[in-house]
């Protein structure tokens, strides 16, 4: 894990397992963005993290399927700090109640769960690209779900396929898997981790989940590559080790 101080932005931290990644992160000395769509709760779960445990982090308001809001949150970041080396994207949507079988999925579902999934995901990652080149030691991190393997929804005994979601996530893996080869000369890692099923509000809370701070834990690893693991990249991870794509 990195020792150095890093510029770490976490698209879509006001809620779930971004806050507590944010916290995490800012726990260990990085100067994080805490960045959300709503600039109210964005600003509120800033408040929070300073009253309930005394840590500073820095707040952007980013939209990621607004490219105007990620351009601003890019000119903000730049003017701050002149640099980025952490990009993690954290933000996302299920849709998981509404109904998702394959046979019957409505496709404007499918259109808006791709929305910030994928497109929303990408267009953040190039507009922040040119920063993360200024970085040291530049990580791109994903934040994606088992669901999202096609290895894993291809076996028998399969957990729930929802569609929108998972197919989503699929394509954003795929995107990352390209990425990753067309950065790796420039020293940039891609990665993408699994936190595995965590009880929030993206999952209706549902029960029986990790905490927030367990999943931001093994996400907070991943976010914090050091130089000396210059080697980890195009890899899909899990507490559980390497996941299959
Ligand atoms: N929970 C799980 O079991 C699980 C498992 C694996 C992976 N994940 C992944 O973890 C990530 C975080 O989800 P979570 O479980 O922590 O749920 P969450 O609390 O609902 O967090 C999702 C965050 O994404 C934000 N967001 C949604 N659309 C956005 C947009 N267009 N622009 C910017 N931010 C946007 C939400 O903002 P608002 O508050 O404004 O809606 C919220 O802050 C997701 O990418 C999810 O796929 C979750």
């Amino acid at each position: 894990m990195s020792s150095q101080k890093r510029i770490i932005l976490v698209t879509g931290s006001n809620s779930g397992i971004g806050y507590d990644l944010v916290k995490f992160l800012a726990s260990k000395g990085h100067i994080v963005y805490l960045a959300a769509r709503n600039e109210a709760a964005g600003k509120e779960a800033q408040q929070k993290l300073k009253q309930e445990h005394n840590l500073q982090v820095k707040f952007v308001q980013l939209d990621i399927t607004d490219l105007k809001s990620v351009q601003a949150a890019k000119d903000t970041i730049e003017k701050a700090e002149g640099k980025l080396d952490v990009l993690v994207n954290n933000a996302g949507i299920s849709y998981m109640d509404q109904p998702q079988n394959a046979s019957t999925v409505d496709i404007s579902l499918i259109r808006k769960t791709f929305e910030p999934n994928f497109y929303g995901m990408i267009q953040t990652t190039q507009t922040f690209l040119p920063l993360l080149r200024k970085g040291s030691d530049p990580v791109i991190l994903l934040n994606t779900t088992d669901m999202s393997s096609n290895t894993f929804q291809a076996r028998p005994d399969s957990s729930i396929h929802t569609v929108a979601y998972n197919t989503s996530k699929a394509a954003a893996n795929s995107y990352i898997i390209a990425l990753a080869h067309e950065l790796s000369a420039e020293g940039i890692r891609v990665n993408a981790v699994t936190p595995g099923f965590t009880t929030t509000k993206l999952n209706g809370y549902a029960t029986g989940g990790k905490t927030t701070e367990q999943a931001a834990e093994l996400l907070g690893e991943w976010a914090l590559l050091g130089p000396e693991d210059k080697h980890k990249t195009r890899l899909f991870w899990s507490d559980k080790g390497q996941f299959p794509w």
